[in-house]
Parts: C-alpha cells; structure tokens; sequence
C-alpha cells in the first residue's frame, strides 16, 4: 500500500497512458488488468512519442516494474513487436521488469479473423470492434477453449486442442459467417511457438507478485484499458468491448481481494470522444466538432480512425464515477478547448419529454436522448506552458469548478498537453501529490 487504480472514465482515449506516466514517478510497479492490443495509450516525454497496447505506461520509469494480469488478453505478435521497439530506444524490458500472469490468454489468429467476419457480415449494424480478435479470444476464455500462457511451457499437450480449435473455428468461418477467409493451422501453430519461445521466460505469477508488493507496503498503479462506457456490462450495450472496464475489475483480472485499492482516480477528457459505432448524444456533427478532432488529434492510437467528438457529459460521467467509485477525476485535453467562445456542458437527457438520470439500458432508447446543455464562456489563452492551477485563464478555472459542482467529485489534476510535463495538480489532490512525491499519503 499505498494503490491507486486509473480508470478511463469515458469511451477510451482519455489520456490513462499519459495520467499513469505522471503518476507513476515514484511508483514500485503497474499492472494492466484487462483488454488487449485495442487498447492504444500514448506518452510523449520531451518531444519523444511512444505508443503501448499491451505494455504497462509504467515502462519508461526505469524502477518501475510492469505486470500484465491474467485479465488481459494478448495478441503476441503485437506484443513482441512492442518489446523490440521499446529495446530499440533502449528501454529495459527484460524478464525482470516485464511479468506476464500465467492465466493470460492469447488471442490467435483465428480470433481476429472472426471479429473482422463478423463485423463485415453485420454491415452497417457493425459495433465498429478494432479488429484485433478482443470478443472472440474472451469468448474463447468464458467457454474454456481459450490458450493461456501457462500452456506454452507444455506445447505437445497444447497441440490436439488448438488443431481442434483452428478446424472448429474454420467451419464458423465458412458455414455460419460465410466467410472466405480460413485460418491455416501451421501458421496459427507457428506463431504459438514464436510465442512461447520469447515469452516464457516473462511467465509468471502476478497475482502473487503484486500481493506481496502490496504487503511490502510498495506503490502500485492499476492501468484500466478502454473506459467506463465500453464496459461489457455496464457500457452502452452492445457497442461496447468484452471485458470489464470498471475498477472492480483490477481486482478480478490481477487476482487480488477488494482490499488492495485505496484510490480510484477517473481519467476524463475535458470534452467526449468516441471511436465505433454507438448513440453518443453529446457528439457535433458540425464544423466545430471537425475542428475539435483536428486540434485534438482524435485520431484512433490502434486503428487510426477518425473519432467522434462532442460535448463533457455529465450524466455519462455521473454513471462513471459511481460504477468506479471515483475518488477524483483528471480532466485532460483542456488546451483544446482554447479559443472556443462558447463551451457547451450537458447536464442532463430528456427522453421522450421526459428527464432521466442515467443511460438508458436500451441502445435504442439511448440514440433517441436529448442533451440539455448549459453554456459557457470560453477562454483564448494558449495553455500550454501552464503548470500551476493558478496560471489557468479564470474561464478554465470555472469550467473546470462548474463540471466538479455538477458532478460532486473533485477534479484532482489536470492536463494541458500530450507532453509529461503539462500536467498540474489541484489544490485538493492530496493523496495523488504524495503517491507522486513518494511519500506516505
Ligand atoms: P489512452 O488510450 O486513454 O491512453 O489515450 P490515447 O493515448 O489513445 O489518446 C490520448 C491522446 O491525447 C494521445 O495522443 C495523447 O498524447 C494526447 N494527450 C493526452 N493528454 C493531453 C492533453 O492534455 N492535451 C493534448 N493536447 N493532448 C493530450
Ligand atoms: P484505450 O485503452 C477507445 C472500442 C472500439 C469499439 C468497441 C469494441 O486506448 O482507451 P473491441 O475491439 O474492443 O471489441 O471494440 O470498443 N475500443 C476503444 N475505444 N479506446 C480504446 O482503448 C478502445 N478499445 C476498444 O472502437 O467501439
Ligand atoms: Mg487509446
């Protein structure tokens, strides 16, 4: 102890890769505990940029170590390629530092053949998925067909189950999905050898290993992948991804009790975005929208996509902060917000004339909601450069006190820029400034 779990609080791409980095400067480890390779968390340290998909955001923190959890879903091909450029700009990724849980599953390449299957046979009712095989290596996983790491130290044994998985998932392909594309065992074989060739010697027992850190009384980080809305429950159905996204679920995919969690922090954008398909009722559709995506840069990390971009929600970020148990949110992104005369925050939905207090369960009933907005005046000050709360132009200061009034969560950091060093905290953020500084909070 002390822990603290950083949670996307939105549709993903909230900025956790950069959150975690900040806050990881004096932390002994950080552990990723669920999604896979669709995840695509950004650092930029001095000009120099670094996108992780698998790799915990700790690994530029040279006395970091990184955990990935039996949670998390791993595509290792993508995972290898991530280890060689980070070793190429001369990152420590040895087996000391990067630990892999042995209950991590893999995702093949049957997987991603049937997610990129099913999502061209739905057309135009596509969820919009990365493509990268998420749903299906989780399938796999809830029907116990699944291949975790553990069964690459064992290869003849693992041999009969995945040649029967290549042909089962083959006549999918063909008979069910009418595909054409079919998943050719040696290579699908080939790949799991390359595998287990390089990884093995990062497999290990993570629900262990941060046990004992946090009885050692060390500094830990949960890293969340994705956001509160794309969880697979409590997201907005069915456009949402395959695992839990919540904070609950750092317990349940490192493999440690409720009791290893002292702070939540939310990671928020200080507008919305979104990447797939999905009732989104702040998005603008607009030329200021376009404009938002070209500041920003909302561009997908993973898939490049262009995202969707709109207005701060606050019933969204209400329902977040209660399935996280939020203790604060950081608000990233504000310098984009500069030069926009009226800022728009929606306050709460309307649905069929009627106010409601949360999404509605129904992604019907969700595309058919009506924001109620209130209006703010913008600020056109440049912020970047800005590193204390104070500095902020006073228009950002009252955007930012009016979203923590209307939500009643405070807003323990802020960020003003992609680089680590725009970062600022708030006057209340106690316990994340000692989490920093590596004192006892
Ligand atoms: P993640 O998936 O939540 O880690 O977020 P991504 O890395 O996918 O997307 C966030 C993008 O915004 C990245 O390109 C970051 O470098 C960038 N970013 C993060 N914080 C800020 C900020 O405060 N201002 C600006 N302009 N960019 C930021
Ligand atoms: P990070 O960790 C944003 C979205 C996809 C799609 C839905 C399901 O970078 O925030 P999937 O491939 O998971 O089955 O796709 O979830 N999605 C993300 N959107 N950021 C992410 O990760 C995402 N990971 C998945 O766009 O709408
Ligand atoms: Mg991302």
């Amino acid at each position: 102890m002390p822990s603290l779990v950083v949670i996307g609080a939105q549709w993903g791409d909230e900025g956790k890769g950069k959150v975690v980095d900040y806050l990881t400067s004096n932390a002994d480890c950080v552990v990723r505990f669920q999604g896979g390779n669709n995840a695509g968390h950004t650092l930029v340290i001095d000009g120099v940029t670094t996108k992780l998909h698998l790799v915990p955001s700790g690994i530029l923190r040279e006395n970091t170590k990184c955990y990935i959890g039996a949670g998390v879903v791993i595509d290792a091909g993508v995972l290898l390629q991530e280890l060689a450029g980070l070793r190429k700009s001369g990152v420590n990724v040895s087996p000391s530092r990067l630990v892999i849980d042995a209950n991590a599953h893999l995702i093949l390449s049957y997987h991603s053949a049937i997610d990129k299957a099913r999502e061209e046979a739905k057309g135009v009712n596509k969820i919009g998925t990365t493509g990268r095989g998420i749903g299906p290596a989780y399938e796999d996983r809830a029907s116990r067909s699944g291949v975790r790491l553990a069964e690459l130290f064992a290869l003849e044994d693992l041999k009969p189950k995945v040649l029967d998985n290549v042909n089962e998932r083959n006549e999918y392909l063909s008979a069910v999905l009418k595909s054409s594309v079919r998943v050719d065992f040696k290579e699908v074989w080939s790949s799991i050898e390359r595998a287990a060739e390089a990884l093995c010697p990062h497999v290990g027992n993570v629900s262990l290993l941060v046990h004992e850190a946090l009885k050692r009384g060390e500094r830990v980080v949960f890293e969340g992948a994705q956001g509160a809305l794309l969880d697979q429950s409590f997201g907005t159905f069915p456009y949402v991804t395959s695992s839990h996204t919540i904070s609950g679920a750092a317990l349940t995919g490192t493999g440690v009790g409720p009791g290893a969690i002292d702070y939540v922090v939310g990671v928020a954008k200080a507008y919305c975005t979104r990447v797939g398909s999905g009732p989104f009722p702040t998005e603008l559709l607009d030329t200021l929208g376009d404009a938002i995506r070209e500041k920003g840069g909302e561009y997908g990390t993973t898939t490049g996509r262009p995202r969707r971009c709109g207005w701060f929600d606050c019933v969204a970020m209400r329902r977040a902060i209660r399935l996280n148990g939020a203790n604060s949110l950081v608000i990233t992104k504000l310098d984009v917000l500069s030069g926009i005369e009226k800022i728009r925050v929606c306050i709460g939905y309307s649905l069929d004339g009627k106010k409601i207090e949360d999404i509605p369960a129904l992604a019907g009933e969700y595309a058919k909601v009506v924001p109620v907005y209130i209006e703010l005046d913008g600020w056109k000050e440049n912020l970047s450069g800005i590193t204390k709360w104070h500095q902020l132009p006073a228009n950002a200061r009252l955007y930012l006190s009016t979203l923590s009034e209307i939500l009643a969560c405070p807003i323990s950091v802020v960020s003003v820029g992609a680089e680590r060093a725009s970062t600022l905290f708030s006057s209340g953020a106690e316990f994340l400034k000692s989490f920093v500084s590596g004192e006892r909070p």
